[in-house]
């Protein structure tokens, strides 16, 4: 399958009407999705996640924009839509409760029509990517949450469908459970060449499975870019300098000439600075400046920023100045 954009969804709508009024909570999302990728829609509670994901998905309609899928608008072609599509949403509705993961399993993969011998390798596979061998035999009630949470995606899977979408796949999960559900996720869209496109809350979870993301806040969207990008455009070297006294101006300004001054606090006992370098050697000449100046250093300590933070430093943003 070549890098074809697999499912597009263009300026979509979508608006819910509570008493009076009129909520816009999908407000003219652009993102494609290519074959095999696994995509990632961030953004905090009530960014519109669910809802876009509810309208790929045939669950609700839409008022305005497009959704694509393989070539099928969800408008008026939603059944050829929807055989490309299989969906996990909160509250794993796809489960059967009183039956076991293998007959849950089976129920599905029957139901999907696929030749038996297939059948049974592909049950077998997916007990072993999801680590449900344990489990296999018991009934799907007397599960935990996150083995319900497996299961609920392993069904998901089973009619081997091209385009799989999880809305919130690790919530509720506890550490090692989510850690263990993101490289799963990951291995099975690589291996199998799905397309994924998840819903979370949580960046380190786009951080861990997704190739690309879009950051979405009270309906639009704020930022859309690769994981990779994202992380790099935001990966320059930040230093915070704890100075004794506070810097004259003239070191300001000679800062300013080799570094970004990002920040400037003076407290009781020192100042701090915040600066930003294009690369560690700049280090070299800030220091050559503090001598030149007679200026005595108390500490220095290099600032990591991690996508979390950039997460919540984009939501912060009043302007959308890193649309991308
Ligand atoms: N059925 C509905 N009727 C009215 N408003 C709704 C309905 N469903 C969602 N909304 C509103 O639409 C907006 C987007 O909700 P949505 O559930 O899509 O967000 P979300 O990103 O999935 O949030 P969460 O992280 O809490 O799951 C919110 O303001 C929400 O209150
Ligand atoms: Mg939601």
């Amino acid at each position: 399958m070549g890098m074809v954009d697999y499912l597009q969804v263009n300026n979509l709508q979508k608006l819910y009407y509570v008493n009076n009024s009129k909520i816009k909570a999908v407000d003219d999302v652009t993102f494609n999705v290519k074959a095999g990728e696994v995509f990632g829609l961030l953004g905090p509670n009530g960014a519109g996640k669910t809802s876009i994901i509810k309208c790929i998905c045939g669950l609700l309609d839409y008022d305005g924009g497009d959704i694509i899928v393989n070539g099928y608008s969800m408008k008026n072609k939603r059944r050829k839509g929807l055989r490309h599509i299989s969906a996990v949403l909160e509250g794993n509705r796809n489960i059967y409760w009183r039956m076991t993961v293998k007959e849950n399993l089976e129920f599905f993969s029957g139901i999907n029509g696929i030749s038996s011998s297939k059948v049974k390798e592909r049950i077998n596979y997916l007990i072993n990517q999801f680590q449900l061998q344990q489990q296999k035999d018991t009934v799907v009630n007397k599960l935990s949450r996150g083995m319900k949470q497996k299961v609920a995606i392993a069904i998901s899977l089973i009619a081997n469908k091209d385009i799989i979408l999880l809305d919130e796949p690790t919530l509720g999960l506890d550490v090692s459970m989510s850690h263990e559900m993101r490289s799963i996720l990951r291995g099975i869209a690589k291996d199998e060449n799905k397309t994924i496109l998840l819903s979370t809350h949580d960046m380190n979870v786009v951080e861990a499975t997704c190739d690309r993301l879009i950051i979405i806040n009270k309906g639009k969207i704020i930022a859309k870019d690769t994981v990779d990008n994202l992380k790099s455009l935001f990966n320059k070297e930040i230093y915070k300098v704890t100075l004794m006294e506070g810097p004259k101006n003239q070191l300001k300004e000679r800062l300013k000439k080799v570094a970004q001054l990002l920040n400037y606090q003076k407290q009781a006992e020192n100042t701090s600075l915040l600066l930003q370098l294009d690369n560690g050697n700049q280090l070299i000449e800030i220091f050559q400046l503090f001598k030149e100046e007679g200026i005595s250093l108390i500490a220095i300590e290099k600032v990591t920023k991690n996508l979390e933070g950039i997460f919540i430093d984009l939501l912060k943003e009043e302007q959308h100045e890193i649309l991308l």
